[in-house]
């Protein structure tokens, strides 16, 4: 694993911004799994202002969902399919047809998550996986003790993380589903690069038991000590409990 240390958030996002302007040099037509909440915005507008300067060309990239909530109405504004959509394919000014993402509205969940992994395997797997950390080491949303070969499946948020997301949904803890899609670890795994970006103080134990503590399904993002090719972007608040 490798941890890279920048002065800030910003810095963050320009750096791997350009990771992946230069992987769509190597490979045009990468397939980029994409995660939402606040962490990944600077890397979405670094790469967005990249594509705008004409000095990287996302025309052909794809773009994989890593996670979704189970129930919003479909076109709920804080669905991680909208989310993506207006954060990342819209401004990259990639067709929707470019992006692929587990059916939250699904009847058959079990299905609806069964038919993503497939997808995710009839696409040639994911080139790149951008991920953030939760407060409690969950990443995609594989919470504390999630098992390290999961695939994707429905998972319960625990109250922590629907505080922590209230903030989306006008701060009102009852409007944050219960239940969720999420890539398993295992499926996170099967990425070719795994890219790991946290920014702030509130993050900086996660990272030190992810980064310095054993593998255990107690941190999820431990599992990223597993992985071949595994890269930790973290601003110095972040890193602040690092030895
Ligand atoms: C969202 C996701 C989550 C978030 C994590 C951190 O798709 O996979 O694991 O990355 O909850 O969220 P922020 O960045 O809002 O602190």
């Amino acid at each position: 694993m490798e941890v890279v240390i920048v002065p800030d958030a910003k810095a963050g996002g320009e750096l791997i911004a350009q990771g992946i302007a230069d992987l769509l040099r190597r490979k045009p037509d990468a397939l980029l799994g994409v995660a939402t909440g606040s962490t990944p915005l600077p890397v979405y507008e670094a790469l967005a202002r990249k594509v705008r300067a004409g000095e990287a060309d996302a025309s052909r990239a794809r773009i994989a969902q890593l996670d979704e909530y189970v129930g919003l109405p479909a076109g709920h504004p804080e669905s991680y399919r909208s989310v993506v959509l207006r954060e990342v394919v819209e401004p990259l000014g990639l067709s929707p047809d470019a992006f692929m993402g587990p059916d939250g509205s699904a009847q058959d969940v079990q299905g609806a998550c069964e038919a993503y992994d497939a997808a995710l395997a009839e696409a040639g797997g994911v080139d790149l996986q951008l991920l953030g950390i939760g407060t409690d080491g969950h990443i995609g949303f594989n919470e504390p003790c999630s098992s390290l070969v999961s695939r994707t499946r429905i998972k319960t948020l625990t109250q922590q993380t629907r505080v922590d997301n209230a903030r989306f949904f006008d701060g009102d803890i009852a409007q944050v589903p219960h239940h969720v899609i999420t890539q398993g670890i295992g499926t996170i795994l099967e990425a070719r690069h795994l890219v790991l970006l946290a920014t702030g103080e509130g993050k900086a134990e996660a990272v030190a038991a992810t980064v310095e503590g054993p593998v255990a399904a107690l941190v999820p993002a431990s599992a990223l000590q597993l992985h071949p090719h595994a890269t930790v972007v973290v601003d110095e608040a972040a890193a602040s409990k690092l030895k």
